[in-house]
């Protein structure tokens, strides 16, 4: 193969796979690509034969962060393609075509279709049917649901049989404290799996289910920030088309979908105010392929609104941990980053704000929204309505005796490259988040998230829904700070020594 000529993710994975074979004195069916180039464990020389070889094929040469950072050989493949794609248009037709067309990859099956007539919200609703409920906020909504309505949940679960299946739910409700003995009996798995058809449900089992549940909650997805879009697709936006499929038959479910305020990261919204009611036409420059997949999905759920469903669409920012207790997901992106940076010594100086909304607003609120008539059609913001800036969390720090620095963003980004080299410090494997370069400027996606580039998302008409409740956000300070600190400190997830 030559140099400087569009390859496929097929081709590269097979270019990678046969070449990593032949380095290591395997044979190729010996190389697995679901697991990352890592695990293979190459010595520097073979490393840099490796990586001679990747460039001789691509004509440039990949970061060897990313190459060695990328979660599977797959994944890498597909990154690398799109990367193979973007330098080729330099030279071909290709100039003027977008990488990933979005816009092209919202395709509802014709067949989801509600049946005709009009749907009147069930009040009372007796069987719910949720997804993501082993994750962190699925917990939070089902305790939520669990105490705002009579009804029983039925849970999507990834297990073995109805007892791992249970013991799973029930396990995750008990992190983060909010179990109760006496939901043991409304909270019933249903085995299957967002990625495959029919959730990998039976067709019968599958009727059944449609038949018998009275509405949807949909908060599963595969959140990881270094997987490209298509590594992704299949469990966010393909598992979404077989939740509106469930939604359309035998009788009309409305729907709640998870979504994120990420659907808004294309550049076109860069500081630009955007409401609740905004059409999110623009998808231009959202790099992240987690990103892309939930632009994807709410696009596929609006489209199943338009042919009469009722969807509500719910879109949190950063879910920060229980303000009551302090108990969050220690493996969500802002407890990485806090853990990584202290142990760097360093935070990035860099023009962010904190973008983040305790768990219990977020399942308060759209268990709150999604039992109002006229909510139907809508969609709400659970975006903080007063945000702090970065700098301020550093100054907590520093309060509570770290001592850390803010140092510019470049140098913090050197720091990364050159300090954080094992995976003792939690933002090695983020690094390429972190550290790889997208867009015309070359710009990294933190510095896309940076102020200056991001919409100002407004929550004032979810603030207007939410008035006649008592749900109010809890505010970003020193004793929301103070509790989030305590837990990770006690729960020994960050080290005071
Ligand atoms: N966390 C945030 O900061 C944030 C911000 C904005 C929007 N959101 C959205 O909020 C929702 C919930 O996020 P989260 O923080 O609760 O995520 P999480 O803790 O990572 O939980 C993800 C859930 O999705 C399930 N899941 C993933 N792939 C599945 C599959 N193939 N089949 C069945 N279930 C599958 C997981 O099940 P297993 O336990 O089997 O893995 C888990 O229950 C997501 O839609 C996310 O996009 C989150």
């Amino acid at each position: 193969m030559t140099a400087k000529q569009f390859y496929s993710a097929e081709d590269i994975q097979a270019y990678l796979v046969s070449n990593l074979a032949e380095i290591l004195k395997l044979s190729s069916n010996e190389i697995d690509a679901t697991e990352s180039l890592e695990s293979y464990g190459l010595n520097s020389a073979q490393a840099m034969i490796l990586v001679g070889k990747v460039e001789k094929l691509l004509g440039f040469q990949p970061s060897p962060v990313l190459l060695w950072h990328y979660p599977t050989i797959a994944a890498l493949s597909e990154r690398l393609a799109e990367e193979s794609e973007v330098k080729d248009t330099k030279v071909s037709h290709k100039a003027t075509t977008p990488v990933l067309d979005l816009n092209a990859e919202a395709v509802l099956d014709p067949s989801i279709r509600p049946p005709s007539g009009n749907y009147e919200l069930i009040p009372d609703p007796r069987r719910i049917f949720l997804t993501g409920g082993t994750g962190f906020l699925g917990a939070f909504i089902i305790k939520e649901l669990l105490d705002k309505t009579n009804a029983d949940i039925y849970c999507l679960v990834r297990a073995e049989n109805p007892e791992a299946g249970s013991t799973k739910l029930k396990q995750n409700l008990q992190l983060y404290s909010i179990w109760e003995e006496q939901y043991n009996t409304r909270i019933i798995p249903v085995l299957g799996d967002l990625s495959l058809p029919l959730l990998g449900l039976s067709p019968e089992g599958f009727q059944m289910l449609a038949a018998n549940i009275d509405i949807i909650y949909h908060s599963a997805a595969m959140l990881n920030y270094v997987f490209p879009y298509q590594a992704l697709k299949t469990a966010n936006v393909l598992g979404t088309q077989e939740i509106l499929r469930l939604a359309t038959q035998i009788k009309v479910k409305p729907v709640h979908y998870v979504s994120s305020v990420a659907v808004f990261e294309s550049t076109a919204y860069a500081g630009k105010v955007v409401k609740e009611d905004d059409k999110f036409q623009h998808w231009n420059g959202i790099f992240l392929g987690y990103s892309q997949t939930k632009w994807v999905a709410e696009k596929l759920v609006k489209i199943a609104g338009d042919r009469g469903l009722p969807i509500t669409i719910h879109r949190p920012p950063l879910i920060a941990g229980d303000s009551r207790t302090g108990i969050s997901n220690t493996h969500d992106f802002i407890n990485l980053m806090a853990k990584g940076c202290l142990q760097m010594g360093c935070f990035p100086n860099i023009d962010y704000m904190l973008d983040m909304s305790p768990v219990d607003y977020v399942s308060q609120a759209i268990v709150y929204l999604s039992l109002q008539k006229s909510s139907k059609g809508k969609a709400f913001h659970l975006q903080h309505p007063e945000p702090a800036p970065l700098s301020k969390l550093v100054d907590w720090l520093r309060l509570f005796g770290f001592p850390i620095q803010m140092i510019p963003y470049e140098q913090w980004q050197s720091k990364l490259v050159t300090d954080v080299t094992s995976a003792e410090n939690p933002l090695y494997t983020l690094r390429p988040f972190l550290l790889e370069r997208w867009s015309k400027e070359q710009l990294t996606i933190p510095d896309l998230y940076a102020q200056a580039r991001r919409p100002h998302v407004s929550c004032q008409a979810t603030l207007d829904a939410l008035a006649g409740s008592s749900i109010a956000c809890p505010p970003i300070d020193s004793q929301l700070f103070m509790t989030y600190a305590s837990y990770l400190i006690s729960s020994g997830f960050i080290n005071v020594a």
